[in-house]
């Protein structure tokens, strides 16, 4: 893309896994490396973009010239995020919130005690729709990891979760996605002409940011 593509853009992402804690000492979790998040930061800051992350704990530096705001939970992560949103001309949700958090987070270690043990979980904040429905109004993105029907249920997600442009990708393939170096994609927009969608084969994570925020500025010159 042109250097200073999303010049004076102020651009939010999460991204990384949340933490949603049981006790003390245990949470669920999920593989998330932050890795997509993360170069989505990096181009959109090559491109001329003021760049805010919003980070679950990831093992990963963050990227020079970025504003780092660290969370834990799903919760944590959409009260940040609505705090930024005001400031906000584009958010990209690139998370992977856990959908569910245990319904009581025990104060003390839990025991162990029987043969079999039972969890109740309670559904998490949507911190993308919430954030793409506020009355600020960011064009907003979002990713979707889809196993089947790629194109539906990203284009579901799409207009569900009031977006501007989804980043599908087919979790089938073990050799992209979560935790990998490599991304393949299908990026899927509306603009004033319907549906747009770009096909992106296999890629570095790097490269895939680039495009997408390529995308992005693209969209927002028309
Ligand atoms: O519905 P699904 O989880 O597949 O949607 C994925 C997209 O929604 C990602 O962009 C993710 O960052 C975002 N999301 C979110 N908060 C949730 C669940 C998903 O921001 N609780």
């Amino acid at each position: 893309f042109e250097s200073g593509a999303l010049a004076g853009q102020r651009v939010v992402i999460t991204a990384g896994p949340t933490r949603e804690p049981l006790d003390p000492v245990r949470y669920i979790s999920n593989h998330s490396s932050g890795k997509m998040g993360y170069a989505l930061a990096r181009a959109a800051i090559d491109a001329g973009a003021s760049v805010q992350l919003v980070s679950g704990p990831v093992a990963i530096p963050v990227p020079e010239r970025a504003d780092c705001r660290s969370v834990t939970t799903a919760q944590e992560m959409l009260d940040v995020c609505m705090e930024l949103v005001e400031h906000c001309d584009i958010f990209i949700g690139c998370a992977a919130v856990a959908d569910y958090r245990p319904l009581i987070e025990s104060e003390q270690k839990i025991k162990k005690s029987s043969e079999e043990m039972s969890l109740k979980l309670t559904r998490n904040p949507d911190v993308l729709a919430t954030v793409a429905g506020h009355a600020a109004k960011p064009f907003s993105v979002g990713f979707a990891a889809e196993t089947e029907n790629l194109r539906e249920h990203a284009l579901g997600k799409l207009e569900r979760k009031g977006l501007s442009m989804i980043v599908a990708n087919d979790v089938s393939d073990s050799s992209i996605g979560f935790n990998s170096e490599n991304n393949a994609a299908l990026l899927l927009w509306r603009d004033a002409n319907g549906n747009g969608e770009l096909d992106v084969e296999q890629c570095s994570k790097d490269v895939l940011a680039g495009i997408v925020i390529a995308q992005i500025a693209k969209l927002r010159q028309v």
